[in-house]
């Protein structure tokens, strides 16, 4: 074996670890006997050749299972298919292996092209942290909400308000909705106004995806891992409300973004992201807390600003990374740290986390 076909092993053993500890054995299984294919020279080597020089962080194992799920949820792999929760199959991923593989040897241009996509997601659970900071923060009469997102992806999030929360404690917010986060919160925010009024939605992002069109759709559904049946739920629940309710998608960097964003008078400007931080270029970071604080100083109690994160983040300087729930709220410009979730946003605990 080559040298990058080596680190192309190694790099699907570690992802198929990666998948048994994030909650997808079904993943686990298969990546495990893509790994050993790759080692044994058989049809996920000859695909994946070209791309075993790739660095990490493209992700190329999480491309291709996400290229065979996106085959099997569109109708065109019926093999794999009858092996997949996500598409009603027996979750078998022993048995959906000698599929995925006979899909590899007789569909490689087709998988091939597939790998050029790069994985995108749009996690709906991050709602309940966006959601929930906001609604500690507005206190009891809000001013209509200008919602803008940074690394909005599909802008799933931006239809936060139209969501029905449920609290572990039994608290509940939000209208009845096909969306149901439980359990979203430990317990409701305490001052939350019993509804909000979201006048403008609007998402940046440098790759963006329109959940409106079958492909958008699609596409945000095959990077869900096939056994992660709640969070595709919540997913296809979100996207067939985004056909009903108007959100701006622009194609644009967070900075760039920003720089388009003005405060508008009776109006409380919201400037929101998640998960999303560690990807924006350290230059482009420094230019969007500029703008933000350039804006910020131009806020006044009728025309505010509020600044809300959640994103992972180390609390001390050596300690690890948490999915922290944060708060910037100006005139006056102080951060709030308002609780901390894990990484896919369900369920918030509030409080200033220890
Ligand atoms: C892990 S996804 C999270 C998407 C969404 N915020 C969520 O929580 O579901 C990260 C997103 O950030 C976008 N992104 C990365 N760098 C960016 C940048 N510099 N400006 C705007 N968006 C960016 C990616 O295209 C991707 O959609």
């Amino acid at each position: 074996m080559t040298h990058d076909l080596t680190r192309l092993v190694e790099h699907v053993r570690h992802q198929s670890r990666a998948c048994h500890e994030l909650g997808s054995p079904f993943y686990g299984v298969l990546l495990a006997h893509v790994a050993d294919d790759v080692e044994a020279g058989g049809p996920a080597a000859d695909v994946l050749r070209d791309r075993a020089g790739d660095p990490g962080p493209s992700a190329v194992a999480l491309r291709l299972v996400g290229t065979a799920h996106r085959l099997a949820l569109a109708g065109q792999a019926p093999d794999l298919a009858a092996h997949l929760p996500s598409t009603g199959g027996d979750g078998d991923p022993d048995a959906a292996w000698p599929a995925l593989r006979t899909l590899l040897e007789t569909r490689a241009a087709e998988v091939r092209a597939g790998l050029e996509l790069a994985p995108q997601t749009n996690e709906t659970g991050r709602s309940a942290a966006l959601l929930g900071a906001l609604l500690h923060v507005v206190g009891p009469e809000p001013l209509p909400v200008r919602l803008w997102e940074l690394g909005a992806s599909g802008g799933l999030n931006l239809l936060a308000d139209q969501f029905r929360y449920v609290a572990a404690d039994g608290g509940t917010w939000g209208p009845d909705s096909a969306v149901v986060l439980d359990p979203a919160w430990d317990t409701v925010p305490g001052a939350a106004p019993s509804d909000l009024s979201v006048i403008e939605r609007v998402g940046g992002d440098l790759s963006p995806v329109d959940p409106t069109t079958p492909e958008g759709a699609l596409r945000l559904e095959s990077y869900v891992w096939p056994d992660q049946e709640a969070r595709l739920a919540r997913l296809r629940a979100a996207i067939s409300l985004a056909s009903t309710v108007p959100v701006r998608r622009v194609r644009t960097g967070a900075a760039e973004l920003l720089d388009s964003l003005e405060l508008a008078e009776g109006a409380l400007t919201v400037v929101w992201h998640s998960v999303m931080w560690q990807y924006v270029p350290r230059d482009e970071q420094e230019r969007v807390t500029a703008r933000l604080a350039q804006l910020g100083a131009l806020a006044t109690p009728t025309s505010p600003l509020v600044h809300i994160a959640f994103e992972p983040r180390r609390l001390a300087p050596d300690g690890d990374y948490r999915f922290v729930v944060s708060a910037r709220t100006w005139p006056g410009g102080q951060e709030l740290l308002l609780g901390e979730a894990p990484a896919h946003g369900l369920p918030v605990s509030w409080g200033t986390p220890g």
